[in-house]
């Protein structure tokens, strides 16, 4: 599964990548994807004890980012589109890629106003408010670090990637980027089933891994 959100970072270019694992896992991530130089990038790992949330991920790499932009991807997200240039094109404040899906629920979900212009991105809403789920993938520029310090656990105990999303949204510097092609979070057995059939059926012969 890794090999997928990994070729969408190289496909755009990145070249220095930090891993970020649980203690368990750090050894098999190792193993199988090394150095990083047989894919022509620089791959490091870093520990994350604990789940405590998407935005430790700016805190752990806080000196692997060392004052640059960031893009963010979860380990289980499959694109089927090729994001690499909407990646490039970022300049500055922050980018998320929305998905329309049955399941919004399952995810954060981004309200638009009637012009549809984002107004708030809200972490697993219990009641509908949007079919737009935000995806795992994110741009930010190099402030996000100091927004990441600055946030507190939300009720179910973790710092919320939406905060930081809605940091940015509030500035009006959060661009939204609507994904056509197929988006799967491969977080439940029929999401995996679903992610390794887009990966035979289409995917594999695109790795560039
Ligand atoms: C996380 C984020 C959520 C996002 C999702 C995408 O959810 O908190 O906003 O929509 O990833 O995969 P989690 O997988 O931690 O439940």
């Amino acid at each position: 599964m890794i090999y997928y959100p990994l070729n969408t970072l190289i496909k755009a270019g990145i070249k220095e990548i930090l891993i970020i694992v649980s203690p368990e896992r750090a050894g098999d991530y190792l193993n199988l994807l090394g150095s990083g130089k047989q894919f022509g990038v620089r791959l490091t790992y870093e520990i994350q004890d604990k789940p405590g949330g998407l935005p430790e991920a700016f805190l752990i790499g806080e000196n692997f980012i060392d004052n640059e932009d960031v893009t963010l991807i979860l380990g289980d997200n499959i694109f089927e589109d090729d994001l690499s240039e909407e990646i490039k094109r970022f300049k500055t404040g922050g980018k998320m890629f929305a998905k329309k899906v049955s399941d919004p629920e399952r995810f954060g979900v981004v309200k638009f106003d009637k012009n549809m212009k984002a107004t708030r991105i809200v972490e697993k809403p219990k009641e509908w408010i949007s079919d737009y789920a935000s995806t795992g993938l994110y741009v930010f520029d190099r402030r996000v670090v100091e927004v990441a310090k600055n946030l507190k656990p939300s009720g179910r105990g973790e710092l919320e990637i939406v905060d930081i999303q809605n940091w940015y949204l509030e500035k009006g510097e959060l661009e939204v980027a609507v994904v056509d092609g197929e988006w799967i979070d491969a977080g439940t057995f029929d999401s995996l089933l679903r992610a390794q059939n887009l990966a035979k059926e289409k995917l594999q012969d695109k790795l560039v891994i």
